[in-house]
């Protein structure tokens, strides 16, 4: 039966595109973080949107379940398959073309598997901005941004990836394509299906292909690092920011001592410019389409203002290109001095920016009491309320049995905190197979339910990456 059905997926695709051997298959089978390895029958290689569906409908048939991958840099397990050998990885790489960029509706048409870094870069060079930037930016594809609805830095002005996208082609659980593809800013016509699609990890459809929205490239941007003593004076700074840069506040991200700490343990040239590690590192962006003075006057009267209420006690400010650079990506290497430290307990929470302060406090206060010597690697998008509150074991105690004592109980203790501050146990990285147990009692019931509604009205058959996000 296997042999039959592969070859009825070499016929759709030629032979090079069906990966089966162990060699050619294993770069396919465990996540980005290393926390999970699964097997596949074969990882699949489609260039186009009609291969994608005749393996869409060759599957159904066989009754094979499908895991749609891109970059495969997914924190939830939601790309990898599980471990059974049985189910078929497709991966959207090859789909990787920009169709058209339409500058007078300020749009861009793409396939799934575009490198989101080579999209920024094309947009760049018809003089747009495409504003979604996170860390994995040179690796993940538009498809991955779009079935996790993911965030990064920029969400604060233009949103989440869900906020950026017009139009999508879907390729259904039945193999049908549907094409969604209008760069419309208004469209009332009955149920968004779009975003329906948007953020379903690849449980509903098979994203192939979106037109997304582009934006005029500013042309100046300034960026700087302020120290702060505590979160109330952060939050303080960001509402500050927020009442005097309005549109012009692009990042807002907060770093803390702990964080950068285990980032110059592994990235030394990483040291953090302000003096004495300060508790909180914030990175401030200012993005400006009228003039360099305009913004630098700006930001300086911003900063002083901030100084003189108490909520920073000292600034660096970029001078150029090269130091900004440095300034995010001592940011952005706090996940990769993550994952050289080991094993780590992930939280990627958001709560009401009105209740951060109660919710660091009371956590923090919990879990060094119950959990002496850990160390809370807290950093995150603070502009949007969401915090990579992670948590490393103590120096010099094994990862792996750290978490496989206290995964359960210290994840439970955020989760509670996160539930008492009305806020979201995913902010940007999704349910995948990492947070499925416990998402009903997180929803609650009726909101559960329908989603599992949703699945089987879309995907009776349950072969779109089953027990990921719902099981049914
Ligand atoms: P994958 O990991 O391949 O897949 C993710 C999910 O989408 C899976 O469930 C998969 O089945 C599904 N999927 C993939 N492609 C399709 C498709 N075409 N159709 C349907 N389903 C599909 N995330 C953030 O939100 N914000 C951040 O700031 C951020 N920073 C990161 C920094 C680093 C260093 C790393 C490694 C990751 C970071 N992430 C961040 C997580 C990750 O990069 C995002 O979730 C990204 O959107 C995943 O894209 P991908 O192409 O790698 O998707
Ligand atoms: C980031 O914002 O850098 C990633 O989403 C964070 C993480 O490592 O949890
Ligand atoms: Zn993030």
């Amino acid at each position: 039966m296997s042999q039959i059905f592969l070859n009825e997926l070499e016929a759709i695709l030629g032979k090079n595109y069906v990966l089966t051997s162990e060699g050619d298959t294993t770069p396919y089978l465990t996540d980005w973080r290393k926390r999970y390895t699964g097997k596949a029958l074969a990882v699949l290689l489609p260039s186009n949107t009609q291969e994608v569906a005749a393996i869409v409908k060759a599957c159904a048939k066989a009754n094979i379940a499908i895991v749609p991958q891109g970059g495969h840099t997914g924190f939830c397990g939601g790309a990898t398959p599980d471990a059974s050998g049985k189910q078929v990885v497709l991966n959207l790489k090859r789909m990787n073309q920009v169709r058209e960029i339409d500058a007078s509706n300020q749009t861009i048409s793409m396939e799934a598997g575009c490198i989101l870094q080579a999209v920024q870069e094309r947009a760049a060079s018809e003089g747009f901005l495409f504003p979604l930037s996170l860390g994995a930016e040179g690796s993940c594809m538009i498809g991955g941004n779009l079935a996790t609805n993911a965030g990064g830095t920029n969400v604060l002005r233009y949103g989440n990836t869900r906020d950026l996208c017009l139009g999508l082609e879907v390729v259904t659980a039945q193999g049908e394509i549907w094409n969604g593809l209008k760069g419309l800013r208004k469209d009332n016509t009955g149920y968004d299906l779009r975003d329906l699609f948007i953020g379903s990890e690849g449980t509903l459809g098979i994203i192939t292909a979106a037109v997304m929205k582009l934006y005029p490239l500013p042309i100046s941007q300034w960026t700087t690092l302020v120290a702060t003593q505590d979160i109330a004076s952060t939050i303080a700074l960001l509402n500050l920011f927020q009442k005097r840069a309005t549109s012009l506040l692009t990042g807002f991200e907060m770093m803390t001592q702990e964080s950068l700490a285990l980032n110059e343990k592994h990235f030394p040239q990483m040291r953090n410019p302000l003096q004495n590690n300060p508790p909180f590192t914030v990175l401030i962006e200012l993005s400006d389409h009228e003039s360099e003075e305009h913004v630098r006057q700006l930001l300086e009267s911003i900063l002083e203002e901030a100084f003189e209420g108490g909520m920073m006690s000292d600034a660096v400010i970029a001078t150029n290109l090269s130091q900004a650079n440095s300034f995010w990506h001592m940011r952005e290497h706090i996940t990769l001095a993550q994952a050289a430290e080991g094993a780590n307990l992930k939280h990627d929470i958001t709560v009401p920016l009105s209740a951060l302060e109660s919710f660091i406090q009371e956590t923090d206060h919990l879990i060094r009491a119950q959990y002496p010597g850990v160390r809370i690697i807290n950093f995150g998008h603070l502009g949007d309320g969401n915090l990579h509150y992670n948590i490393a074991p103590p120096e010099g105690v094994d990862a792996q049995a750290f978490n496989l004592a206290y995964e359960k109980p210290v994840h439970e203790l955020v989760y509670g905190q996160v539930e008492r501050c009305g806020g979201s146990i995913s902010a940007e990285h999704g349910v995948g197979q990492l947070k499925l147990e416990g998402l009903r009692a997180h929803k609650g019931a009726v909101a559960h339910d329908l989603m599992k509604t949703l699945k089987r009205a879309l995907d009776p058959q349950n072969i779109l990456n089953p027990h990921k996000v719902v099981s049914i």
